[in-house]
């Protein structure tokens, strides 16, 4: 009944000379649906108010908040990751007197004291953290995280049209289509005439069947191999340094693996860069030896870091004429810039807006994780270390220690000491960094636990201590003696 009311009041309303008239019934029609719409909008701002006051009483409910401090500008998909019932986001930039628990930053320079002593972890957006003083954090008992893989799928991408931008005459098709409005602009038919006359120039070639070379098989040398699969090369890769969890990232039944850089040098067609540059050990890794062992067509992509191709190198052999092959770069470099055989980007790899997002949804994760549970993943200076949770109530203790001997026994017997028996535990360490997690019975005082920490962290040896949280999981139970 009502639906056809309804219905009847969505009838059109006749015109007539650009003067509306309504039927008495219809304009009836009309005053029940307004009285409705009103009726349903109180409804709504009652359901409303009950909805922001239960908010409110819960955000009352759950104690002071972790505060997150922020360099940069971070994505606000990563910071929305943080829910505002226990997080609050800080922008360092405002110098607030607020206590910070942690902090989120993509590429400011981060020096050890700008970090406050409440601080108990660092995350960067992205994978390098040459931004971040490691070492003194360390020293403060402080794991650093990044985020690798979360912007490897940017990077392939750019990385695939790199081998696109080696094999056609795009960038020169572009800059020719350019010159040719520019010059003949005034008829346009003749420019039609000369685009279609002088594409010959840039004829190019297929990737299909082709043989890539992917040195460096991690995340986005993965991803590369994958997808070149998938568009038909063969593929080659060579990592000697590859991880238990990039070896099964890859195609293994598909996927051709070199013996050493040369073999695959000598063998590909393209060559794609997806190391790590470390001074003493990547510098110039395709260095003169190298690029006189290629195929003198082979492009090289190189989406990696700048410094991993000795570019002099290369401009000698490209000038001499010993190479043909397209060098496709994101870092600009004062050797090879104006060469017409090298296509250079504003390093562009990961500057897509999914990338950031990626990036900053996982540097919040990470962060979330440590601070509510203590556990470590994807850290640069501390062991992975992840302990479930018991199902009985219980209260975590977590503590750096230096990575000396007799330590676990020192912090057990100050526990037994202290009456305290020990439900779970874990001890990892990585260099000179140890790091216990242990689980006791959620009985004891907050005073007794207090004392406990106390004496914890007198121990010679431990850098930092915290207990991270009670049966209610309130922030306000996370504290830390340095
Ligand atoms: N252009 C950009 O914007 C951009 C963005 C992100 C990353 N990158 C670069 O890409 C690189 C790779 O990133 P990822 O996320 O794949 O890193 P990753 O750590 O997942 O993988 C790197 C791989 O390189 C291997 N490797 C190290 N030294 C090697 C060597 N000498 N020979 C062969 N393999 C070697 C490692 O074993 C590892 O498997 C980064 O180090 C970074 O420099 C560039």
């Amino acid at each position: 009944m009502m639906l056809s009311q309804a219905n009847a009041a969505l009838r059109p309303v006749s015109r007539l000379g650009g003067v509306r008239f309504m039927s008495a019934a219809v304009s009836d029609e009309v005053k029940m649906l307004e009285k409705l719409l009103a009726e349903a909008k109180e409804r709504d701002a009652g359901k409303c108010a009950e909805e922001s006051a239960a908010e409110a009483a819960e955000v009352a409910a759950a104690g002071p908040k972790f505060n997150i401090g922020t360099f940069n500008a971070i994505s606000s998909a990563g910071l929305n990751t943080f829910p505002t019932r226990k997080y609050e986001i800080v922008p360092m930039a405002d110098k607030s007197d607020e206590e910070i628990h942690a902090i989120l930053l993509r590429s400011h320079k981060l020096s050890g004291d700008q970090v406050p002593d409440t601080t108990r972890a660092v995350a960067r957006c992205g994978s390098g953290t040459n931004n971040i003083d490691v070492a003194a954090l360390t020293e403060r008992g402080i794991p650093v995280f990044n985020t690798p893989g979360a912007n490897a799928n940017a990077v392939k991408e750019l990385s695939i049209c790199g081998l696109l931008l080696a094999s056609r005459g795009i960038v020169e098709g572009i800059n020719h289509v350019g010159t040719i409005v520019k010059e003949d602009g005034e008829d346009f038919a003749k420019c039609k005439k000369r685009v279609e006359s002088d594409k010959k120039m840039f004829v190019g070639r297929e990737l299909t069947g082709k043989t890539l070379g992917v040195i460096g098989l991690g995340h986005i040398g993965a991803s590369v191999a994958q997808t070149a699969i998938a568009l038909g090369m063969n593929v080659t890769g060579f990592d000697p340094a590859i991880s238990l969890e990039g070896a099964w990232r890859l195609p293994g039944d598909i996927l051709k693996r070199a013996s050493s850089l040369e073999q695959l040098v000598r063998e590909s067609d393209y060559i794609s860069l997806h190391v790590p540059y470390i001074k003493d050990a990547t510098h110039h890794l395709i260095n003169a030896d190298m690029l006189k062992a290629m195929k003198p067509n082979a492009a090289i992509i190189n989406f990696a870091r700048g410094e991993l191709v000795d570019s002099a190198a290369m401009r000698q052999l490209l000038e001499s004429g010993d190479r043909t092959g397209r060098y496709i770069t994101d870092f600009v470099d004062e050797s090879l810039h104006d060469h017409p055989k090298v296509i250079t980007m504003p390093h562009l790899g990961a500057s897509t807006a999914e990338a950031e997002e990626n990036a900053a949804s996982m540097a919040a994760m990470e962060i979330m994780d440590f601070i509510e549970t203590g556990t470590i993943q994807n850290s640069v200076n501390f062991p992975t270390a992840k302990l479930d949770r018991l199902p009985a109530e219980s209260r975590r203790i977590c503590i750096v220690n230096r990575n000396v001997p007799g330590m676990l026994g020192l912090i057990t017997s100050t526990l037994g000491r202290a009456n305290i028996n020990i439900m779970q535990q874990i001890n990892v360490s990585r260099d000179n960094i140890a790091y216990n997690v242990v689980d006791i019975a959620d009985s004891h005082s907050p005073e007794d636990l207090a004392k406990l920490q106390d004496d914890i962290s007198k121990l010679d040896g431990v850098i930092s201590s915290r207990i991270v949280s009670g049966k209610d999981g309130k922030p306000g139970f996370f504290y830390v003696n340095a």
